[in-house]
């Protein structure tokens, strides 16, 4: 098959551990990550220390992303119960609003009712609010999408259950959508044992017959594929108290392609989830000139060594792909090829853009 050109991709969950977690990745090193990836805009998860709850820390780091960045990146403030107050204020800042409902790595959480409902009466009508909710959670985000009558997007969601009620959900008329990530689509808990905490991330790998749910509901149901890129150091992943969350930037159009080639999906679905629908749901703009070349054939075996991430390793090492990046494109600069970074920090473009900063 020839070469394949496909737009750049648009990841709607990605950790860049941007303040305070620089150590584990920081803007330069996790941008470089994403065009190695084909992905050539992301939006960056809250749960960083200090969290992006304010407008201070959310100002500072925009300014700090755009003398680092070398993709696009737009930034979610975070839920915090302390800081719910300036909600309103971080809005223009930010592509939408996280709220964390089950545990995770870092303080985030929205536990009551009373500050569930402040987050949907100040957030602006209009602005995306995604939600970390497993289990049960899912019904309570359902209910506030229907209560409040705005769209909600599920995050990884990772359970048979959870997508089927989804699914219903939006037979229903309810406006939520959803996103999986790589991780829950190709690996389960048979390979959590061989993977000990390298397996480890929130929500956890799920059963083969979870993971078979996904994949059904991958033409219909499923909104997004987003990475939910997590890294922590491998010193973290094997201490005493190992953080959950794996890397996912570099390995996800690799696996996707593979699954291409496996006849579990097609180049035109793929482009629906990674690109048109991310774009959509959250109010993205246009990238002009952007493209990402594919070659379709190549074979080799994911390593961890020669990766962009600074954490240095990946779930997925050992596994045989089908289908390599060579060469990105944004707004007419190559990017990226063949191995090489060919985008300097500060290149990226800062989401949403205009703002006084
Ligand atoms: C994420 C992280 O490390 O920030 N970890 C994870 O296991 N996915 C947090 C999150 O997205 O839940
Ligand atoms: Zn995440």
């Amino acid at each position: 098959m020839a070469k394949l050109v496909l737009p750049g991709l648009v990841d709607v969950h990605t950790h860049l551990r941007v303040p305070g977690g620089e150590h584990k990745e920081d803007f330069a090193s996790g941008t470089a990550a994403a065009l190695a990836g084909g992905v050539t805009m992301l939006l960056a998860m809250p749960n960083t220390s200090p969290p992006l709850s304010t407008p201070e820390v959310l100002q500072a780091t925009r300014q700090t992303a755009a003398a680092t960045i070398r993709c696009d990146v737009g930034l979610f403030a975070g839920a915090s119960p302390a800081d719910i107050e300036w909600l309103p204020a971080c809005a223009p800042f930010v592509v939408g609003l996280k709220i964390y409902l089950n545990d995770t790595f870092g303080p985030l959480r929205v536990e009551e009712l009373p500050v569930l409902r402040a987050c949907f009466e100040q957030w602006p009508a209009g602005q995306p609010i995604a939600m970390h909710a497993e289990g049960q959670s899912v019904a309570v985000g359902l209910g506030l999408a229907a209560a409040y009558g705005r769209p909600v997007h599920f995050c990884h969601v990772s359970r048979r259950d959870e997508i089927e009620l989804i699914a219903r959900a939006k037979e229903q008329g309810l406006p939520v959508t959803c996103e999986v990530t790589p991780h829950h689509l190709f690996l389960s808990q048979a390979d959590a044992g061989r993977l000990g905490p390298l397996g480890d991330m929130r929500p956890r790998l799920a059963s083969p017959a979870d993971v078979a749910a996904l994949w059904d509901h991958l033409a219909s149901t499923i909104d997004c594929i987003a990475t939910d890129h997590a890294p922590h150091t491998l010193a973290e992943k094997n201490g005493s108290t190992p953080p959950p969350g794996v890397p996912g930037l570099e390995t996800s159009l690799p696996l996707l392609l593979t699954a291409i080639h496996d006849g579990r999906l097609t180049v035109e679905r793929l482009v629906e989830l990674m690109a048109t629908n991310p774009r959509r749901l959250f109010h993205l703009p246009e990238q002009p000139d952007t493209w990402v070349e594919v070659d379709p054939e190549a074979v080799y075996t994911i390593t961890a060594e020669g990766q962009q991430t600074k954490c240095g390793w990946t779930p997925f090492a050992g596994r045989p792909v089908r289908g390599r990046v060579e060469r990105v494109v944004l707004r007419g600069r190559p990017a990226y090829e063949n191995g090489r970074l060919l985008a300097p920090p500060g290149t990226g473009q800062v989401l949403p853009q205009g703002e006084e900063f």
